[in-house]
């Protein structure tokens, strides 16, 4: 896939995103977006929207308003596969990886048939798969380790290495940090960064300010379904990020969606 998009064009945007189910508002009319190798924090107290908001960009749930685009081109996904075929993949906090499969097996889990053999060519994934880690500087003993002998860290960062091995332009996660100690946390947040240097666009859901602060450029919150306030890291500190998540403004961080993308 070529990366035609021009630095102006976001990666990914939503305008206006609505979500009900039945009676109970998720998301009203909300807006976000990220730029190519930008990395967008997303916080909110619990129920403000955020793993709603990041399951209608990935595709696994519909909006019932509003609009996606990815690259400036108007999408719909019609399910997750639809998402990651336009680049978009998610990372999901219970990870999603087969515990009895190989890492290398993870890595291409469903996607084998991308290549078009009846047959598996486990050389060949096995060789594509530890390319693909050494590239994000993950170290595992060896690709044909089953993934329920990893530690949670590297279990995050095989998940991380199947959302990127299609030419993702877009990787989303949501609290990727959440279970892991902290030595881990470091080693999957320096590969968001890694990510971030390759031109891949994040989207960060993190309850953890540190996190946040280490690793983002740009952090808006969510409250009660609606966008709240953004800012550029360099221009907010942690209490008054601290402070959206609960529902209190007392500077001038107004949410800013004077982004002109078209
Ligand atoms: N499938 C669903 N059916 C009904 N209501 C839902 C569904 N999914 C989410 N909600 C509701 O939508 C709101 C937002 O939930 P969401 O999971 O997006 O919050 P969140 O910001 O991710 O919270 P947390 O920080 O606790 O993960 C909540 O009120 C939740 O109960
Ligand atoms: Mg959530």
């Amino acid at each position: 896939m070529n990366q035609t998009s021009s630095t102006s064009i976001a990666a990914l945007e939503a305008r206006g995103i609505s979500k009900y189910f039945g009676a109970v508002t998720a998301l009203e009319d909300v807006n976000l977006h990220v730029m190519p190798g930008e990395v967008l924090g997303v916080v909110g107290d619990n129920g403000a929207g955020k793993s709603t908001l990041m399951k209608v960009l990935s595709g696994l749930h519909s909006a019932s308003k509003g609009q996606l685009f990815v690259g400036g081109q108007e999408v719909h996904f019609s399910g997750p596969r639809a998402a990651r075929d336009r680049g978009i993949e998610m990372v999901y906090q219970d990870l999603a990886l087969a515990g009895n499969l190989r890492i290398d097996e993870n890595i291409f889990l469903g996607r084998e048939q991308l290549r078009g053999g009846i047959f598996i060519n486990h050389n060949a994934n096995m060789r594509k798969a530890q390319e693909h880690l050494d590239k994000l500087k993950i170290h595992v003993k060896s690709v044909s380790q089953r993934v329920e002998e990893l530690s949670g860290g590297q279990r995050q960062a095989v998940a991380i290495a199947r959302a990127t091995a299609f030419d993702a332009k877009v990787v989303i996660m949501d609290e990727p940090t959440a279970a892991l100690a902290i030595k881990e946390v470091r080693k999957v947040l320096d590969l968001i960064k890694d990510l971030k240097n390759h031109g891949v666009s994040v989207i960060l859901i993190s309850h953890r300010m540190d996190d946040i602060f280490y690793v983002c450029d740009r952090v808006m919150a969510l409250f009660r379904g609606r966008n709240f306030a953004e800012a550029p890291l360099t221009q907010t500190d942690r209490n008054e990020v601290i402070g959206w998540i609960m529902g209190n403004k007392n500077q001038t961080s107004e949410t800013s969606e004077s982004h002109d993308l078209n």
